[in-house]
């Protein structure tokens, strides 16, 4: 019992089917952190907030009731009671979650609530602040890199109705809003093992994270 296993990484770099893969090999819970800020950012949008105003998300930002299912096979996410898996992933959600996920007390109240499901451990969990912030006492900690093409590649890959150089130029805007923000910013915690994945199968980058987690 106990094993955390942390992963962050930029957008597309491969975090959710890596850690799927670590958490179904090793029989580990899977929790998806992005998928947390992203039903926060739905709620906000449903609600009619001007994302630009940072005050208003941190006034409203305890009101949704978030749960999030940490079965590697079939991972769910709730808000108030809905099933949000679907939007969440919706072109609007994706650029303005970097704002919402910007203020700091969306990341507090976040941040509280994913150290309550990690709990004892037996764990894999992705996002952008794990190995710095959410579990820096983590077993392994992993940064998942790869080229900005390859990461657009694949996002397009999966995404009907995009073009890889739209992808790349959103991606990238992320990208900096994630690394720049004065909060927690996305980096290498002490201690991450980086695995550039650019040139490596899904399942080359599951045995070299599962050889990490074994040393
Ligand atoms: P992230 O969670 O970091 O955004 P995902 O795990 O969602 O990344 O990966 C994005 C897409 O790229 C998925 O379709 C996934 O199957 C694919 N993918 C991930 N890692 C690799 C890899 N090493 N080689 C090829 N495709 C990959
Ligand atoms: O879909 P993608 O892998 O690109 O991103 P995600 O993991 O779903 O995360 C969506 C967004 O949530 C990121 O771009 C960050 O702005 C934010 N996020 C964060 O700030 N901290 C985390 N631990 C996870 C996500």
């Amino acid at each position: 019992g106990g094993l955390v296993v942390a992963m962050d990484g930029p957008s597309g770099s491969g975090k959710s089917s890596v850690s799927r893969g670590v958490a179904r090999a090793l029989g580990l819970r899977y929790l998806d952190t992005g998928a947390m800020y992203r039903a926060m950012t739905w709620w906000m949008l449903q609600q009619g907030l001007d994302l630009a105003d940072p005050a208003a998300l941190a006034a409203r930002c305890g009101e949704p009731a978030i749960t999030s299912g940490t079965d590697p096979d079939a991972p769910t996410i709730h808000v108030d009671g809905s099933d949000v898996a679907g939007p969440i992933r919706s072109t609007e959600v994706t650029a303005a979650v970097s704002a919402v996920a910007a203020v700091p007390e969306v990341r507090a109240r976040l941040v509280a609530m994913q150290r309550e499901i990690i709990g004892a451990g037996d764990i894999v969990v992705e996002g952008r602040d794990i190995g710095t912030v959410v579990a820096p006492d983590a077993t392994a900690k992993i940064y998942l890199t790869a080229s900005a093409e390859a990461r657009a590649q694949r996002r397009s890959a999966e995404l009907a109705g995009t073009t890889v150089e739209a992808q790349q130029a959103a991606m990238a805007r992320r990208d900096t809003l994630d690394s720049t923000r004065k909060t927690d910013p996305l980096s290498m915690a002490d201690g991450a093992v980086e695995l550039d994945t650019t040139s490596l199968t899904l399942d080359e980058v599951i045995d070299a994270v599962l050889g990490v987690v074994k040393e």
